[in-house]
């Protein structure tokens, strides 16, 4: 159950009867909120005063005493109690809790429901370019998009998963040239991933201007040129060309699977860009017949939301730009493919929602490009860009390696993982040699250790800012053992469960059974709400897309636990039925934490 739906609805009807116009009220409901001070109660309820101007002037305190006067009788709060100019204090009575808390042991969601109107999602997320090194761009996409559609599948909507590779572009013109002129036969005989990674680093090399591949004209560059030329005459289907692209595409497809791999994160689908190619010339005749689309200066375009084509640099300056769906030179550009993609997924999985997990910086492309759909005549399905913001280095600046670059994917992995081991062999060294109990672990348990922390150190350290912003790597930062990182609470949930291998308790009966929950102290009390809040949480990520209000989450319940930990004995608990209800409460700690975590794509380990 969400606490704070619940809440929230035992208003509605005193608002209804108060405020009867709801056209003219703000979300008043929507007023009611975790408490900002615990001191204070559980929750509060502050539209009061916005509540008094619109009744005329009242009192807000009065107009509060009259809303508390009026709300239905419940089991679950307290006689609310008014405080200042007209804040409403809401208090969870204690035996609620108590009894809400022994119900989630038994639900395998931990109280969180199912949605009752499941919706159909698409996701397009990770999109890499492949044939070049993934690089960190794409690995925000691939761990946000992973998270959103693990909490949207756990709330019982139908997530179908799309990876938008980019496997049609000119990185292909560069392997083309580089096969043909620089290949190493025997090595491409041997290992044609390794051979064709060479490749293009080595042809990149010989770009006059090495920043950029996609340039218009490369005056003056030869080798750029050439490449350019090959990706052409891919796209227009020389026999050559696309027969060495299908020779290439296994290979870099096999690239890009170890790393997916690693982060444990599986896509339903990847068609790519060359996927949408022979559909491109229909796309633009179809927009060309409904207007949509008109010719201009010997480019298929879609003109601005305004109906302007501005060419001129004035014009754009001034303009929103046109969609340019075919080039003078009769190529298609990725607006035309991302058209030919709307039509193909709503054709083929009729979706509510098409979300994107892409860059922030592409915001105008999908603006331009929801609102051409909606023309075209995709109105009934909800478009929506997920933006985030991009991963600096510790100088602010966009992040890059010592070797100059952008990073390679896995080589930032691998180093997470050895500094997350470096990290563990520190903190084993002194638990042990502060007396502590450590556990005993084979080699390959202590590897596995080493690639959940590092990986999920990685991450946490994404999803736990607010997704649009930038945020800065650092691995020091991430790999810490006491912040809201993930290798916090990969500890916190080892600590929780040894508990139970140490007392010799069989917790799985909790799930069965739970035996009744006693809150005596105000630590058990403070923690018990923590354990009721999941659902908000998730319902609330769900709603706006947000990861970091689950890891938010986390940390509140990880600081509330260890409050409770460190304040109330638990195995040497002074009578039996309270040790009883306290190693409850310590499974779904633990519950809790592996499930969160396991929303954020996230593992944990049952002994650190
Ligand atoms: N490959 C693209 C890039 O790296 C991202 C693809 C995003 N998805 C889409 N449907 N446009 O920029």
């Amino acid at each position: 159950m969400n606490l704070l739906k619940h809440i929230r609805s035992l208003f509605e009807p005193v608002l209804a009867e108060l405020a009867p116009d709801p056209a003219k009220v703000p979300d008043f409901v929507g007023m009611v909120k975790p408490a900002a001070n615990a001191e204070n109660g559980d929750y509060q309820a502050n539209f009061a005063m916005p509540l008094a101007k619109i009744l005329g002037g009242r009192k807000p305190q009065e107009v509060a005493k009259e809303i508390v006067a009026k709300l239905p009788p419940n089991d679950i709060l307290e006689e609310p109690t008014v405080a200042g100019p007209g804040f409403i204090n809401l208090r969870v009575k204690t035996a609620f809790l108590a009894k809400a808390v022994q119900q989630i042991a038994i639900d395998a969601k931990l109280g969180v429901e199912a949605v009752a109107k499941p919706k159909t999602f698409v996701i397009d997320y990770s999109g890499p370019n492949v044939a070049k090194p993934l690089h960190v761009g794409h690995l925000r996409s691939t761990i946000i998009g992973d998270a959103l559609t693990r909490i949207l599948r756990f709330l019982g909507h139908t997530v179908i998963t799309d990876n938008h590779l980019g496997d049609w572009g000119t990185q292909f013109g560069i392997l083309l040239f580089g096969y043909k002129h620089h290949r190493d036969a025997t090595a491409f005989e041997a290992d044609p991933v390794r051979e064709l990674a060479r490749l293009y680093v080595h042809v990149r090399g010989l770009f006059k201007k090495k920043d950029d591949e996609e340039d218009e004209a490369p005056i003056d560059d030869p080798v750029k040129q050439e490449c350019q030329e090959e990706t052409a005459k891919l796209h227009a289907g020389d026999p050559e060309n696309v027969a060495l692209w299908k020779l290439f595409m296994p290979a870099c497809l096999e690239m890009l699977r170890p790393i997916y791999d690693r982060l444990d994160v599986k896509i339903d689908h990847a068609f790519g860009e060359s996927f949408y190619n022979p559909m491109l010339p229909g796309v633009v005749d179809e927009m060309l017949a409904k207007r949509i689309a008109s010719v201009s200066k010997g480019a298929v375009v879609i003109p601005n939301a305004k109906g302007v084509i501005p060419w001129t640099d004035e014009e754009m300056k001034k303009e929103e730009p046109p969609a340019i769906i075919r080039k003078r030179d009769g190529a298609f550009t990725y607006t035309t493919t991302d058209l030919a993609t709307i039509k193909y997924r709503a054709e083929t999985w009729n979706p509510t929602t098409m979300l994107y997990v892409v860059d922030a910086r592409q915001a105008l492309h999908f603006k331009t490009l929801f609102a051409q759909a909606r023309r075209w005549g995709y109105e009934s399905v909800e478009f929506q860009h997920i933006p985030f913001g991009s991963i600096l280095g510790e100088d602010k600046k966009p992040f890059q390696t010592r070797r100059g670059g952008t990073l390679e994917l896995s080589a930032l992995l691998d180093e997470a993982v050895t500094k997350g081991s470096e990290k563990y062999e520190q903190s084993y060294a002194e638990r042990k040699a502060s007396g502590r109990k450590v556990p005993d672990l084979t080699p390959e348990e202590k590897a596995d250790i080493f690639e959940v922390v590092g990986i999920g150190a990685v991450k946490y350290a994404d999803l736990s800012g607010s997704r649009t912003s930038d945020y800065v790597f650092s691995y020091d930062k991430m790999l810490a053992t006491d912040g809201n990182t993930a290798t916090y609470m990969q500890y916190a949930y080892a600590r929780y469960r040894s508990i139970f291998r140490e007392g010799e308790v069989d917790e799985t009966r909790f799930q069965i059974s739970p035996p009744a929950v006693i809150i005596t102290e105000a630590a058990e009390r403070a923690l018990a709400m923590q354990l009721l809040r999941f659902p908000e949480a998730v319902e609330a990520a769900a709603a706006d897309y947000l990861p970091h209000l689950i890891t938010g989450y986390l940390w509140d319940l990880a600081k509330a636990a260890s409050v409770f930990y460190e304040s109330c004995q638990v195995l040497k608990a002074p009578t039996p039925e309270l040790k009883e209800s306290r190693l409850l409460l310590v499974d779904l700690v633990g519950r809790l934490i592996r499930q969160a975590l396991d929303l954020l794509g996230i593992r944990t380990v049952e002994r650190m």
